[in-house]
């Protein structure tokens, strides 16, 4: 086959707009990627880079970082870039935009560098009530921006009265100091267990998107009463926005919202926390200050918070609009639509068991087994039970639960609706005899009597969210 042409920069500049073709550069190659911008999973972003190279973009967003997105890319290869374009090109990359992200702790499963996504082991994660931060799992969509504590400003606005803007130590001053226990889980926690029934599009979180800590600061619903809101704004405003300040390529923060109604109640026990654990907020977590919305996904948890708004909308952010959402099992990326689906807030009853592990290998001379594993459900409502089945199913007994550190006592039990945080579970039960291969299985009960359904398949998704099946893990018998 005859050799691909040579293009030069100011060539490929040309075709920067779907009118003239898009073309983009990676790695001196040179593709025409005009036909695969309506099919691109990420949307319009992609014209960004029309006309120029990826890697800046693709730096950017670690989704590209794959086999399968450079095959789709082969597909569209029409040249090659000249040696001095590329030369010049590489003079011009810029630096790594995650370089000043926060060291990590090593035990962390990575999902992926950058940006940073991490869980921790499952028998580190219930080894504790209160998940130490460094344990903590990690949810970055952008580099961790950084934030001087004395020139942070948090903007509130959409009141009438002009708004209000607060420095960290107005925060921690002007407003009762409030401190909550809250579950923190990710809408993708257990992905995996949808992935291996049909592949989904997202990080392949295991059982460890989860994590619970004592979250300390002033409650948004008095910062919103400091900055004017009352009867007259409830009449219209339905939404409160959140702007975090890690900004994407277009300068676009990662943001979401909650409705009104939980941000001001009294019982929704909203923070803008400058507290994780009883000391400052680390960076991963939000520094200096995040959004904690108890009972509600961790996507609407707002790190590196810059803005609060309150509005008759939604928050026209990518986060709400565009992911977050659920979907029926017959939805497709062909045929699925954003806006028929709303965005996701409380979550579905959850549970796992974190020990023993799946393929762990048992000695039948234990003659027991101890299984332990968290649940937690969405909204406030309390895990009122715990089943675990060592038969697939098939025979139940109850666990025993638990709501403080192992030996200490337990946190005080909750107000009925704000139960805010999971419990921890664990049973040990005789080793049924003779039995060669045990197929563990929890399911977890709310205080609404919600339950868990029992497979994958009926709540499989194209995003693999809420994914709260039936936990089930294999272990072996070693006579
Ligand atoms: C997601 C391909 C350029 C932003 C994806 C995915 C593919 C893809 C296959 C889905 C990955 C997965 O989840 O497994 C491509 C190709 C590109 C390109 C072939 C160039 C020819 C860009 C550019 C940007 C961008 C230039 C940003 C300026 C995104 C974003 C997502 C994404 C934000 C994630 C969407 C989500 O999480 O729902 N891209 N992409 N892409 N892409 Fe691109
Ligand atoms: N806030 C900002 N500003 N940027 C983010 O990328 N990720 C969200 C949420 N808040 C995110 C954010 C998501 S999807 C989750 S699950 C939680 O933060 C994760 O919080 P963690 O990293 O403290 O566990």
């Amino acid at each position: 086959s005859s050799p691909l042409p040579i293009f030069s920069q100011d060539e490929v500049t040309k075709h920067s707009s779907l009118e003239h073709g898009v073309w983009v550069t990676y790695k001196g190659s040179v593709y025409d990627i005009t036909e695969f911008v309506a099919m691109h999973p990420g949307g319009n972003k992609i014209l960004l880079a029309a006309g120029g190279a990826l890697e800046p973009f693709w730096a950017l967003y670690a989704v590209h970082n794959q086999e399968h997105v450079l095959e789709i890319l082969s597909q569209y290869k029409v040249g090659e870039l000249t040696e001095d374009d590329l030369k010049k090109q590489r003079a011009a990359e810029p630096t790594d935009p995650f370089s000043s992200d926060p060291e990590r702790h090593p035990v962390l499963r990575i999902n992926t560098r950058k940006p940073f996504n991490g869980e921790p082991p499952p028998e580190i994660l219930s080894d504790s009530y209160i998940t130490p931060a460094a344990f903590f799992f990690k949810r970055n969509h952008l580099p961790v921006p950084q934030v001087d504590p004395a020139s942070y400003r948090l903007q509130v606005e959409g009141l009438p009265g002009g708004g209000l803007t607060l420095s960290l130590e107005d925060l921690k001053t002007k407003f009762p100091k409030h401190t909550v226990t809250a579950t923190l889980q990710c809408a993708g926690n257990r992905r995996s267990d949808m992935n291996k029934v049909k592949a989904v599009k997202g990080l392949n979180w295991g059982i460890t998107a989860i994590g619970n800590a004592r979250w300390s600061g002033a409650r948004l619903r008095d910062v919103l009463l400091a900055a004017g809101f009352g009867p007259d704004v409830a009449r219209w405003a339905r939404h409160v926005h959140f702007e975090g300040l890690d900004k994407d390529v277009t300068g676009t923060p990662y943001g979401s919202s909650i409705p009104l109604s939980k941000a001001v109640s009294e019982e929704g026990d909203v923070l803008l926390a400058y507290e994780m654990n009883g000391e400052e907020i680390p960076r991963d977590h939000g520094f200096p200050v995040r959004v904690v919305v108890p009972g509600v996904v961790g996507a609407r948890n707002v790190k590196w918070l810059g803005r609060v708004v309150v509005s008759a909308e939604e928050s026209g952010s990518h986060w709400q609009q565009h992911d977050y959402k659920g979907f029926s099992p017959g939805t497709d990326w062909d045929h699925v639509d954003f806006k028929s689906a709303p965005a996701i807030q409380e979550l579905p009853i959850q549970s796992a068991i974190t020990v023993p592990a799946d393929g762990a290998v048992i000695d039948r001379s234990d003659e027991t087994l101890t299984v332990t594993g968290y649940a937690w459900s969405g909204g406030g409502r309390e895990v009122v039970r715990v089943d675990v089945s060592l038969d697939g199913g098939e025979t139940w007994q109850v666990a025993q639960l638990r709501s403080g550190e192992k030996g200490q006592a337990p946190e005080a039990p909750p107000p009925p609706g704000r139960a805010w945080a999971w419990k921890l579970w664990e049973i040990t039960a005789p080793l049924p005899p003779e039995a060669q291969e045990l197929e563990i299985v929890c399911k977890a009960v709310d205080s609404s009597y919600n339950v868990q359904p029992d497979t994958v398949p009926p709540i499989w998704n194209l995003r693999g969210l809420l994914s709260n099946a039936w936990h089930r893990v294999t272990v072996r018998v070693r006579d």
